[in-house]
């Protein structure tokens, strides 16, 4: 095991060479594994790290609550390392763990609209109590390792080496050495705060070349369009009114890059989707008197990234909208879960106490009101006792009174038992499809679910048809279960599907694979802001007849108004039975907006008003199985070790006498030992 060579040893204290070979023998290396990682905000961190070289631990299966507790207490060879089952992960199993302080209800991004000034009744996230079952384990801070095992075959690989070794043949019994045993890294480089790990990247940034960076700031894209064309690089007159109709896009969990968000996000932002592709088709629908801008906030999970950047721009004059531009104001929240087809139409008590304001917003309502019928959604009105859920809208309320609706799923708390949780997938709103289907058939299968959210999708861009002054009946407005479903099962299930694989760009395949996660993330713009920029080029543009350098560059010629379009070189579908594709040039009005909160443009890292959330960096995260000796065997091992050692570097400076058969022969040299595989992060550029 100790062959001397202690130099090119990455780490900071130099180990022991271990031969290649002999590491792969010892250790089998989990290969399916999401860690529970570090993030900050201005007061406080949360999540979990690992000691710098990994914690080791002797594997210990928890069954049931008693199991735990022997672990904790009774377990002859601490510390253990629990393989806890997802049910047993709950408030009650980590109380037994005993560290962290519980002490929140549920975490709520309550830098939303509430405050001592505004409604100070629902203020701190009082009012409703809208997820009752959220445990809040997700906002604590853990100083030990937490990972997710991803894959039933790794599990039971662990279980088998458990019950191999750390069972006792006679119950009651210590197990024999040797033991099952694992190590989990996933050490954190940022502590505290975001205050103090910004300030120490800002101060090295001053002073060194080469600064190390331990944390970055959670941001991406929020993806908007326009009905009708907008200049991006000029203004909307301010006496314009335009209707925005938005949505979130990102979820989260307590497991890095673990965010199905079905209900949370995926089910709004296809309902969305699907509104904007069926208003866009509507006959007379670019000839409206108002136009109606689509936003899709990124970020909106930790603390309204998003929505408050897009605030941020419209008051400084950033955007090509001002505040007063938006005349309306409709969001869709969590829709999925619909009881008797019900929508709730939630809006600002607060703000409504201003005469005029809910004079407008009584119009608003009854414009969704008069949408409903053959749509297949009832909307029902919670009544103006009951603040508004956690919304985008938030924001934009808390810079200026706009009228406007926020529909969901739920009356006060939510019907997602899952929110932001790891389990908040497909299932969980219902998809399903009949056995035996491949692939591809699935992708154009029209399940209930999917049915049901085109139905939302019908009523929204119905209510906005006539938001924006349309005097045409609506009915013919509908939006198409088809691509609904399609959406689904591409922001759900798999995104590496042949309709998504036509409508990215040649150099963006390595954003498609199957389980698509929707966490906002730190390199931009993530995989879920690429497809929907690419999937609403496609719902709401048109395909034209351009050469691919004219596509790329259209800037070059006038008559392509660069100013009003985006212009896309899609890779398209494929021709036939051949491997090749027909590719197209598609032009739309879906543009990205930044959605970095104004806390990091403005260095306000301290702020009470804006996300201040960020990521902390590290180096290696890595889980892995292993046989331990006993403390005597290591031991023993360890002394014999040595005695090798002496007796090698004994034998390296005695002067040899030259053997004239081989006059160039030396001591063998052991490998270099490989430099394990480095998992940072790529830094964002
Ligand atoms: C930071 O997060 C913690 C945990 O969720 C929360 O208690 C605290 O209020 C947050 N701080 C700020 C300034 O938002
Ligand atoms: C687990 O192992 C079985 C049998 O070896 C195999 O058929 C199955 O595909 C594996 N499952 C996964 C998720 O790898
Ligand atoms: C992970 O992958 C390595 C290399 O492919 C393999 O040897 C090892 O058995 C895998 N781990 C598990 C737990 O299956
Ligand atoms: C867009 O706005 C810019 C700046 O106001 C202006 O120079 C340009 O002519 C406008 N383009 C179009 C097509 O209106
Ligand atoms: C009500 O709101 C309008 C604009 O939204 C404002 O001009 C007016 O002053 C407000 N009225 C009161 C009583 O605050
Ligand atoms: C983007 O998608 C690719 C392919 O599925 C995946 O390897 C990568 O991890 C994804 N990136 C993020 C941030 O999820
Ligand atoms: C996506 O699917 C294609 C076949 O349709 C396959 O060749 C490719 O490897 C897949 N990519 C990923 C990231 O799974
Ligand atoms: C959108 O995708 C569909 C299906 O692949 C295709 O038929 C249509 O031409 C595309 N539309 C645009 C504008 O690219
Ligand atoms: C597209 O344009 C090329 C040259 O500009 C022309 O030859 C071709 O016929 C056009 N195709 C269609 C479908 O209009
Ligand atoms: C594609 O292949 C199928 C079966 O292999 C064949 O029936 C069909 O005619 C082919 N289509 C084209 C366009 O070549």
């Amino acid at each position: 095991l100790f062959c001397g060579s202690w130099g090119s040893f990455p780490a900071p204290f130099p180990r022991p060479c271990v031969g290649n070979s002999v590491e792969r023998k010892i250790y089998i290396p989990l290969n399916h594994t999401a860690p529970c990682v570090r993030l900050l905000n201005a007061t406080h961190q949360i999540g979990c790290q690992s000691s710098l070289s990994g914690d080791t631990g002797v594997i210990h299966v928890v069954e049931k609550e008693e199991d735990l507790e022997w672990a904790l207490s009774k377990g002859p060879h601490p510390p253990y390392m629990i393989l806890l089952n997802g049910n047993l992960f709950s408030r009650s199993g980590f109380l037994g763990l005993g560290t962290p302080k519980f002490g929140i209800k549920s975490h709520f991004p309550c830098p939303g609209l509430y405050s001592e000034e505004h409604g100070p009744e629902f203020a701190h996230c009082n009012g409703s109590v809208w997820n009752p079952l959220g445990s809040g384990v997700s906002y604590e801070d853990f100083p030990f390792p937490i990972f997710l095992l991803q894959d039933a075959n790794e599990t039971e690989t662990i279980k088998e080496c458990f019950r191999a070794h750390n069972v006792p043949a006679v119950p009651g019994a210590a197990p024999q050495f040797p033991l099952c045993a694992m190590q989990l890294q996933s050490h954190m480089h940022a502590a505290a705060s975001t205050v103090t790990c910004m300030r120490r990247s800002s101060l090295q940034s001053t002073f060194s070349i080469n600064p190390e960076i331990v944390c970055d700031p959670l941001l991406d894209y929020n993806v908007w369009s326009s009905l009708q064309p907008i200049n991006a690089s000029g203004k909307v007159e301010p006496e314009k009114r335009l209707i925005l109709a938005a949505t979130r896009v990102d979820s989260h969990s307590f497991f890095w890059n673990v965010a199905p968000g079905a209900e949370a996000a995926v089910g709004s932002f296809v309902s969305l989707l699907a509104a904007a592709q069926a208003l866009q088709a509507a006959p007379g629908a670019l000839g409206l008197p108002q136009n109606v801008l689509f936003v899709f906030f990124q970020g909106e999970t930790f603390d309204y990234i998003g929505s408050s950047r897009l605030v941020f721009d419209m008051e400084q004059e950033k955007f090509p909208l001002r505040l007063e531009n938006i005349g309306a104001f409709l969001e869709l929240g969590q829709v999925s879960l619909r009881n008797d087809s019900v929508l709730w139409m939630h809006t600002d008590p607060i703000s409504r106490r201003n005469q005029s304001v809910d004079s407008q917003v009584r119009d608003l309502l009854d414009v969704l009101n008069r949408s409903s019928p053959g749509s297949g959604v009832s909307l029902a009105d919670p009544g103006v006792s009951q603040p508004l859920p956690p919304s985008s809208f938030q924001r934009f309320l808390r810079a200026r009174s706009i009228p406007g609706v926020v529909l969901s799923d739920h009356r006060g708390q939510f019907h997602n038992r899952y929110f932001q949780s790891i389990y908040d997938t497909a299932e969980n709103i219902g998809m399903h499809y009949p056995e035996g289907l491949t692939p591809e058939e699935q992708l154009e299968f029209v399940t209930e679910t999917a049915e049901a959210l085109a139905q939302v999708g019908t009523l929204l861009a119905r209510a906005l048809f006539s938001l924006a002054g349309g005097t045409d009946p609506t009915e013919s407005i509908r939006a198409d279960p088809k691509t609904v479903t399609r959406l689904l099962y591409g922001f759900l299930l798999n995104s590496n599907n042949s309709w998504f694989q036509s409508l990215i760009k040649p150099d963006q395949k390595g954003i498609l694979g199957p389980f698509p996660q929707h966490y906002v993330a730190v390199a931009s713009p993530t995989n879920t802001t690429q497809l929907l920029q690419a999937v609403l080029g496609n719902l709401t543009g048109i395909r034209l007849n351009l050469s691919r350098e004219e596509c790329q560059d259209p800037g070059k010629n006038p008559a392509l108004q660069s100013e009003l379009y985006e212009y896309w070189w899609v890779q398209g579908p494929l021709d036939g039975n051949s491997t090749s594709r027909i590719p197209g040039c598609v032009r739309s009005g879906v543009r990205l907006s930044p959605a970095l909160s104004p806390a990091f443009e403005l260095r306000r890292w301290d702020s009470r008003e804006f996300s201040t959330w960020t990521e902390s960096r590290w180096k290696d995260i890595r889980a892995r199985i292993f046989l331990v000796a006993s403390r005597e065997l290591e031991l023993l091992t360890l002394s014999l070790g040595m005695l090798v050692l002496l007796l090698s570097l004994l034998c390296t400076f005695i002067p040899r006498i030259p053997n004239p058969q081989f006059p160039n022969s030396q001591t063998p040299k052991c490998p270099n030992p490989q430099i394990p595989n480095s998992q940072s992060q790529i830094p964002k550029s």
